[in-house]
C-alpha cells in the first residue's frame, strides 16, 4: 500500500489507534528523574514527581559542574560547532572526548558521532556490504538492526541471548564467508539483561567472527576494574596501544572481553548527548572517509562535548562508601535498582523465569534483576497504556512500551533507575506501582 496520501496516512494512525499501538509525546516540565521543584515548592495535585522513564541513570544533567564545563565552551566556542569534522565543526574538544573515551573503552582510537543511532546506523552501512555475513541479537536495538538491513550483507537473527542457536549458524556459515560478524547490545534497552560476552567471545574467536558491541545502556555503569583483562582478546581488537579501559568504560571492559568494536551513546549515564565507535587507528581511518552519518552531518556543539569530558571525569574519580565498600557510581547504581526490584517482589509481583514465557492475560510480572532497567512485563497494550496513565495520576511517569518496539504482546512498563532516587522515594514509587496494578486488574477484568 502507498503511504503517501493524506487518506492512506489516516489508515494507518486509526489502524494504531485500534490497536492500542499509537506515540505521542507526553511534555514534562523538567528533565532528569526527580522533579528538582519539589524540594522548594509544594507540588499541585497530581502534578509529576518522578521520571522513571529517563535515561540520566547517573543523575548528572543537572551537575554544576557539567553545566559550567558546557557554558565555558560555549563562551569560548558559541552555541553551535558550524559544521562537519570534515569541514569546519572540529574543535579541540572533539579531539580530547575522542582520545578519553578511547582509553576508557580500552581501544587505539575512537570517532564521534552525532548519536548513538547515527554512530549505529553509520557504521553498520559503512562496514558491511553483499560478500558480509551478520549474526544478531533478536533484542538488539532498531538502530543496530536499521544499519544491518540498509547495509546489504546476508544476515540472519537468533533467539535472544540463545547461543546454542547462533552457534549452530555459525558452524554451518563461517567456513563460507570471509567477513563474519556477531552484533549485540551489552546491556539490551528493554528486558535491561546482559548479553554473556564471555559466551560470544568464545565463538568469536572459534569461528573467526568479529564481534561489534553497542554499550549504550552500560557506559558510565560498567567497567568498573575488578574483572578488567580476564576475559583475554576476541577477533580484531587487538591492537598493541589499546589499553584495559577504565570506570565506567562498559561491559566488555568490567568482562575482559575486546570486540572488534564497540559503539556507545554519551546521551544515557553521561548526561548530554552524541555517539561514538571505538574501534582499530584502521577502521577510524576507514569510517572517516566512508561514513555517511559522519560526513554528512553537523558535529556536535562544543558545549555538549564539553560536558561530555566532565562526565567522563565526574564518573572516573567519584565513588562513595556504602556497608563499608567503596562503590563506583554504577555500582552504587546497581544497589539502588537492586532495592527497587526487591520492593516490588516484597510487594507480590513475581519473576518471569525467562523473558517473553508468559503470555497475554498473565499479571503484571518482573523480569529476573540485571540492572538499572526494571521492565514490569504487562503483556497486553492497552493495559500497559492503562497502568502508565494511572501511575501519571500518582505523579509517576513511565511510558508504556509497546510493539514495535517490542515483540507482539510484549507490552511492558520501563523503569529505568537513576541515581537521582533515594530509597524512600523508590519505595513510594513501588508502593504506586502495586497500586495501579491493583486498580488496574479491577478496570481491565
Ligand atoms: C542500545 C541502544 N543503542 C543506541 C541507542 C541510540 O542512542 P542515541 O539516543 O544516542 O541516539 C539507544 C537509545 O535509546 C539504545 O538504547
Amino acid at each position: 500500500m502507498a503511504i503517501s496520501s493524506d487518506e492512506n496516512l489516516r489508515e494507518r494512525i486509526n489502524s494504531m489507534t485500534r490497536k492500542g499501538l499509537l506515540r505521542n509525546i507526553h511534555e514534562l516540565p523538567f528533565t532528569g528523574g526527580v522533579s528538582v521543584s519539589e524540594a522548594d515548592a509544594p507540588e499541585a495535585e497530581g502534578a509529576t514527581k518522578y521520571n522513571l522513564s529517563c535515561n540520566d541513570y547517573l543523575n548528572l544533567i543537572h551537575h554544576p559542574y557539567l553545566q559550567e564545563c558546557a557554558s565555558n565552551a560555549m563562551a569560548m566556542y558559541g552555541v553551535g560547532s558550524g559544521g562537519s569534522r570534515l569541514m569546519g565543526g572540529a574543535t579541540p574538544l572533539h579531539g580530547e572526548l575522542e582520545e578519553r573515551l578511547a582509553v576508557l573503552t580500552g581501544f587505539p582510537s575512537t570517532l564521534l558521532v552525532g548519536s548513538g543511532y547515527l554512530a549505529n546506523y553509520g557504521l553498520l552501512t559503512a562496514l558491511l556490504g553483499k560478500s558480509d555475513y551478520v549474526f544478531f541479537d533478536k533484542l538488539n536495538h532498531a538502530s543496530l538492526l536499521d544499519g544491518i538491513l540498509h547495509s546489504g550483507c546476508k544476515w540472519k537473527s537468533f533467539p535472544h541471548k540463545n547461543y546454542h542457536v547462533l552457534e549452530e549458524s555459525l558452524r554451518r556459515v563461517a567456513s563460507k564467508y570471509e567477513n563474519i560478524y556477531i552484533v549485540t547490545d551489552s546491556i539490551f534497552s528493554m528486558d535491561g539483561d546482559r548479553a554473556d560476552l564471555v559466551a560470544l567471545q568464545r565463538l568469536s574467536t572459534m569461528y573467526g567472527a568479529k564481534m561489534i558491541v553497542d554499550e549504550s545502556h552500560a557506559m558510565g555503569i560498567c567497567g568498573a576494574g575488578a574483572g578488567v583483562g580476564v576475559g583475554g582478546v576476541g577477533v580484531g581488537g587487538a591492537d598493541a596501544d589499546a589499553g584495559a579501559g577504565g570506570v565506567g568504560g562498559g561491559l566488555c571492559v568490567e568482562m575482559g572481553v575486546r570486540p572488534y568494536i564497540v559503539v556507545g551513546t554519551l546521551s544515557k549515564a553521561y548526561a548530554s548527548y552524541g555517539g561514538f565507535i571505538s574501534c582499530s587507528h584502521l577502521v577510524r581511518e576507514y569510517l572517516l572517509n566512508t561514513m555517511r552519518t559522519f560526513i554528512f552531518s553537523t558535529s556536535l556543539p562544543p558545549s555538549v562535548v564539553a560536558s561530555s569530558i566532565g562526565a567522563l571525569e565526574i564518573v572516573s574519580s567519584t565513588s562513595t562508601i556504602t556497608m563499608g565498600e567503596e562503590l563506583t557510581m554504577g555500582e552504587e547504581l546497581m544497589l539502588r535498582a537492586k532495592m527497587f526490584h526487591g520492593m516490588l517482589m516484597d510487594a507480590g509481583l513475581r519473576v518471569e523465569e525467562e523473558s517473553g514465557t508468559a503470555t497475554d492475560g498473565t499479571e503484571p510480572m518482573l523480569l529476573a534483576f540485571s540492572s538499572q532497567i526494571v521492565p514490569i512485563m504487562v503483556y497486553d497494550n492497552d493495559r500497559a497504556v492503562a497502568l502508565s496513565r494511572l501511575l501519571g495520576e500518582s505523579g509517576v511517569h513511565v511510558r508504556a512500551i509497546r510493539y514495535p518496539t517490542v515483540p507482539l504482546h510484549g507490552a511492558r512498563l520501563r523503569f529505568s533507575i537513576t541515581l537521582g532516587f533515594d530509597e524512600g522515594q523508590l519505595a513510594e514509587i513501588a508502593h504506586s506501582v502495586v497500586q495501579a496494578i491493583a486498580k488496574s486488574s479491577g478496570s481491565t477484568r
